[in-house]
Order: C-alpha cells, then sequence, then structure tokens
C-alpha cells in the first residue's frame, strides 16, 4: 500500500469549507486508487493568532517539515490587520521550505462559462510559474516619518540570479514537456535592474533548450494579450509581483476564483512542497456555503500528482470538470448546492472511469517533473 504522510492547514474563513470538500474528493482518490493518505491537521490562522500570538514558529516549521507535502486552505481575517497572517505564516513558509515555484495554470475547462466572449477551451490552456520567495515579496523596506505628512516608505525588490535561475529553468523543462513555448513576463523597459537580470537568464538558459521557442511580453501586455489570446501561451514565467496580479486576472478567465488551483512547490526536495487554490479567505460569503470549492480540489489533486499519483489525480479532475460544468452557476447561491455538495458530487465520480480531460494536463506536467 503506498502511504502519503500529508499535513493539512484549513486556515480561515472559507479555507475549512473547501478544505473539507477536497478531503471528501481525496478519501474517494484512496478507496479508487489503492493508496492511503495519513491525515494530520494544524490549527493556524487568525483564531489561532487572536488566541496565541503564533504565526509561523520554528516548532511548526519543524513538524511540517516531516510530511511529504501540504494542504493548505487559506488565511486572513478582518479582525487582524492586513499583512499579518499573509507575511508572517504564508510567506514565511513559502521561504522556510524554498517552495521557489508557484504554479498556476489557466485552463478553460469544456462547458465552464468564461466572461471572455467567443473563447473556446481549446484557446486558453496555459501555465504561470511565478517566482515564489524573492522579487517585493521579501519583506523588506522601511518607512521613516511614519504617521506624519512627510512619511517616506520604501519598499525593495529583491531579485538573485540563483532565484531566477531555478524557477526559469523549470519554465524551460516545463515548456520542453508542453508545447514548446516560454513567455517571460516582466516590465523591462521601465524596472531595468531586475528585468535586465530576468532577460539574461532567460538568455542565458535559453541555450540548454533549443526546442523552446522563447518570447517576451511587458507585464501591462500581458493584462491585454491574456484575455483575447491565451493560445498565444503555453508556459508564463515571471517575477513574484506581477505572477500574483495576472494569475487573479488568469483565474478569471477560466471562471472566477474558485476554480483556480496552485501548486507552491519545493524544487530540490528538500522539504514539503504544499498546495492552495488561489483565492483569499472571502470573509464576504465564509459560512454561507457558497465558496466554489473547485480550486482546492483541484490542488489537492496537484498534489497527489506531485507524489506519483497521477491516475488519481486525472479522475479528480475529470470528475471536477464534469461537475463544475453541471452548476448554473460558479458561486454564490445559484450554484444550485452549497460547497460541501460540490464536493461530494465530486467525489462520487472519482471512482466512475470517466475519460480524462482534453488537452494537457498540468496533472501530467506534476508528475512528469517530479522533484527529487
Ligand atoms: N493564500 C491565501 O491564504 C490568501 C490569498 C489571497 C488573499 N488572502 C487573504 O484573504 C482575505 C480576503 O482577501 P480578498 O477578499 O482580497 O480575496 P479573496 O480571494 O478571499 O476573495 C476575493 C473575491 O472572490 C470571492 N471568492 C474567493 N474565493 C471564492 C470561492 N472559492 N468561491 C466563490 N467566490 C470566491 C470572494 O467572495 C471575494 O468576493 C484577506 O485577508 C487576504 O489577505 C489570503
Amino acid at each position: 500500500m503506498r502511504t502519503h504522510n500529508i499535513a493539512v492547514i484549513p486556515g480561515d474563513g472559507i479555507g475549512p469549507e473547501v478544505m473539507d470538500a477536497s478531503l471528501m474528493v481525496l478519501a474517494a482518490a484512496e478507496s479508487a486508487f489503492g493508496f492511503t493518505a495519513e491525515l494530520t491537521q494544524y490549527d493556524a490562522g487568525a483564531q489561532h493568532y487572536l488566541r496565541t500570538g503564533e504565526l509561523w514558529t520554528s516548532d511548526l516549521e519543524e513538524r511540517l517539515r516531516g510530511h511529504d507535502a501540504i494542504l493548505f486552505g487559506a488565511m486572513g481575517d478582518p479582525a487582524v490587520k492586513p499583512g499579518i497572517l499573509e507575511r508572517g505564516f504564508i510567506l514565511a513558509m513559502r521561504k522556510a521550505f524554498q517552495q521557489a515555484v508557484n504554479l498556476r495554470p489557466v485552463k478553460l475547462y469544456p462547458g465552464v462559462a468564461t466572461p471572455i466572449a467567443g473563447l473556446t477551451p481549446e484557446r486558453c490552456d496555459l501555465v504561470i510559474v511565478r517566482e515564489n520567495t524573492e522579487g517585493a515579496y521579501v519583506g523588506q523596506g522601511s518607512t521613516v516619518h511614519a504617521g506624519t505628512p512627510n512619511a517616506v516608505a520604501v519598499q525593495e525588490s529583491v531579485n538573485t540570479r540563483p532565484g531566477i535561475e531555478r524557477v526559469v529553468d523549470y519554465s524551460f523543462r516545463l515548456a520542453s514537456s508542453r508545447r514548446g513555448k516560454l513567455t517571460l513576463c516582466h516590465k523591462k523597459n521601465i524596472l531595468i535592474e531586475a528585468g535586465n537580470l530576468w532577460q539574461d537568464t532567460v538568455d542565458d538558459l535559453s541555450v540548454k533548450y533549443p526546442e523552446v521557442e522563447v518570447d517576451y511580453v511587458h507585464v501591462d501586455a500581458m493584462c491585454f494579450h491574456l484575455p483575447v489570446a491565451p493560445e498565444r501561451f503555453d508556459v508564463v514565467v515571471t517575477d513574484n509581483l506581477f505572477g500574483d496580479i495576472i494569475t487573479d486576472l488568469g483565474a478569471v478567465i477560466q471562471g472566477g476564483l474558485g476554480v483556480a488551483a496552485s501548486a507552491n512547490l519545493n524544487l530540490d526536495g528538500s522539504a514539503p512542497s504544499m498546495f492552495e487554490a488561489i483565492h483569499g479567505s472571502a470573509p464576504d460569503i465564509a459560512g454561507k456555503g457558497w465558496a466554489n470549492p473547485v480550486g482546492a480540489v483541484l490542488s489537492t489533486a496537484m498534489c497527489l500528482a506531485q507524489l506519483g499519483e497521477q491516475e488519481a489525480a486525472l479522475a479528480i479532475e475529470a470528475a471536477a470538470v464534469q461537475v463544475l460544468a453541471g452548476l448554473p452557476e460558479l458561486s454564490g447561491p445559484g450554484m444550485g448546492t452549497d460547497t460541501a455538495g460540490v464536493g461530494k458530487e465530486i467525489a462520487a465520480l472519482v471512482g466512475a472511469g470517466l475519460p480524462p480531460v482534453a488537452g494537457r494536463s498540468v496533472m501530467e506536467d506534476l508528475a512528469g517533473l517530479k522533484v527529487k
């Protein structure tokens, strides 16, 4: 029996709701595909912080390090000042575990409504690789004369050749196994220091991957191209801040924040990777059962693909897509069921032997580029 030792951090708001739905689907996959997921739940997030003052601690880091992977719900609560949980926990985990790549597929699934008129699934199937530990998210900077009319804020963006090189190399390998096209997205006409370092790294590594065609798009132009011509892209590699922004745009194109999944990958096997939907804790709908759990379910499938359970991952994807296509609306009271109901419907289909979704799946990408 294959056993995977997985940490579960449900977090805040809709995090626990979408996590519960994902775990129903995971249980169905275990019985259908003959593996065991040993789950350990960890209490972390806003309530835990308000009660204990604890964010990311060395003790938690040590315990999480022993797991094969981490499933994460979402964190954030209006009772906690913005930035405390995000920087104090989420960014701290990505940094401590060197989860260098944030992998975000942008795939329009058949039957899913997109706000882009005329867009078809064949034209929208790309993967965005966001650098996940550097850039403007390193948390360095200072404010002098804070709270006065003369306040000066300096927020630094840190870009290192090794940090860029590891995500660019991963992106080349990914593109090589997909349609063979890599696009660098930056703002090198204005942010010339960082932009040139990114471009130089892409140019240098391109020699190793002659089969991959290389392209460049400014981040502002990306906001135009992505909705109207997503077929232009196969793999997009970009820095932390730009990636954060353009992947929300990507999510909208593929049906909304509720359906978009992600993986935070440690590339050298020194620590667990972490899997989460790209949305936050959505306090505006928490407790109502209005959250779409498909982003979290697909993130769980990505986790399984990374752990070597490709067949189960593809089956979850196929089941989720079938259920998604049948929802009258993709979130809110018009979904026709609630968050748990969507989870139950997907779980019921996981072992049904549905054919895999047409086109390239990120589940195959992850299984193919399995880290050490
Ligand atoms: N990785 C994370 O945990 C993460 C990511 C982003 C934001 N946050 C935090 O989450 C909190 C809320 O942030 P926000 O409102 O800017 O972003 P959000 O992603 O939580 O919500 C944005 C909008 O999308 C909707 N939405 C989100 N997920 C949905 C789902 N699964 N189904 C249906 N609708 C969904 C919400 O109702 C809201 O209207 C903040 O504290 C923020 O810092 C955390």
